[in-house]
């Protein structure tokens, strides 16, 4: 599609698929030393999902896939471009977007996954994004998929009652001067990162930096290490400018918003930067209390409930906003 010709980028299905079994607060509460009312009042969760042993972030992405193409009406070889963010990706190497393909048949895409860690949802929508619009591909799958239960501490109760495991994944395509009348329409798009603040949150051990030896496993060096207080503070402050600025970039304001899709990491989190926006309670899209921080998960996995339960409707305007380590942080302005 020649760049000059006038191009819209679109949603045009999601998907999302959460393992079966649940983890309660109160099963975690005899796993280490916590309970229900700390757990529920300091972040809202109730409950997560805990994917099989033999489940693969793969296996999840791939089936939040196959229930994206079919609201979108595509078939597997449509897709040309399939794009997983992870943090928990099935091997180093071939990537993650390499096992979706061979398990949905979309011979046609080119694969890779991102790592921008809770914000990797947002950053591969504005990959997929400048893909589409150059004309380089025509239909995108974009997917948010976790397995964090296997990079928890299981013995730390700071982090172990925040995470959990699922998938979320988006259909895009872009319309040729198709305008006003194209359903889920991108309208702007923010991105950031701070890597001075990498040593807040971050999974140490493991990886080229430290190779995992008997002892450095022994003393949980590849598991989730996380400042929560300072974390807490720099999510609210750059999800709430990622939201204004993309607010601005489209020439509207927060009373413009319809629903807002945040990163569900925690509720009082999620409070604070609508409260801070001017956006009522109803106006918030929460989940985090079913399913805890799915980091790349958690955005794909709400705007398809949002989608399917009818809390956004066609013509709404979607705030898509998240914040994660690195420190990364990105927002998308959808016309739904
Ligand atoms: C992690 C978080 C819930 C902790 O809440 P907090 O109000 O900041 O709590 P604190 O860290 O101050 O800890 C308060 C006390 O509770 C204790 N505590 C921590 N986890 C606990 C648990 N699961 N159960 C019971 N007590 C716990 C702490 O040990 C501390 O005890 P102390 O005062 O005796 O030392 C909060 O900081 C947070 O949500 N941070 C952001 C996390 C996040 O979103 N990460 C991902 C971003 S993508």
């Amino acid at each position: 599609m020649p760049s000059n010709i006038p191009c819209v980028c679109s949603i045009i299905g999601t998907g999302s698929y959460m393992p079966e079994r649940v983890l309660t607060n109160d099963e975690l509460s005899k796993i280490v030393d916590t309970n229900d009312e700390w757990i529920t009042s300091r972040t809202g969760i109730k409950e997560r999902r805990i994917a099989a042993e033999n489940e693969a972030t793969s296996d999840m992405g791939s089936e939040a896939a196959r229930r994206a193409m079919e609201s979108a009406g595509v078939k597997p070889e449509e897709i040309d471009l399939i794009i997983v963010a992870t943090v928990t990706p099935d091997m180093f190497f071939p990537s993650t977007a390499c096992f979706v393909q061979k398990k949905i048949g979309a011979w046609n895409a080119a694969c890779f996954d991102i790592s921008a860690a809770c914000s990797g949802f947002l950053y591969g929508l504005q990959t997929a994004r400048h893909y589409l619009n150059s004309g380089n591909r025509k239909t995108a799958l974009v997917i948010g998929a976790e397995k964090l239960s296997t990079l928890v501490n299981w013995k730390d109760r700071n982090t172990c009652v925040l995470f959990g495991d699922g998938a979320g994944a988006a259909i895009m395509r872009t319309f040729q001067d198709a305008g006003e009348n194209v359903p889920g329409r991108i309208l702007a798009n923010v991105m950031g990162t701070d890597a001075r603040l990498t040593d807040l949150l971050k999974v140490p051990g493991g990886a080229s930096a430290m190779p995992v030896t008997a002892e450095n496993a022994d003393q949980r060096l590849n598991t989730i290490h996380m400042e929560g207080r300072e974390t807490f503070k720099h999510a609210v402050t750059r999800m709430l400018q990622a939201s204004e600025e993309a607010l601005q970039k489209a020439g509207l304001t927060a009373a413009d918003v319809d629903m807002v899709i945040p990163h569900q990491a925690n509720h009082r989190i999620i409070t604070a930067i609508a409260d801070r926006l001017g956006v009522p309670p109803e106006k918030t899209f929460i989940n985090v209390d079913k399913y805890g921080n799915t980091s790349a998960a958690t955005i794909p996995v709400a705007l398809d409930e949002a989608n399917r339960s009818g809390a956004i409707k066609r013509g709404d305007i979607v705030l898509l906003v998240a914040f994660g380590g690195g420190f990364t942080w990105a927002s998308t302005l959808l016309k739904w």
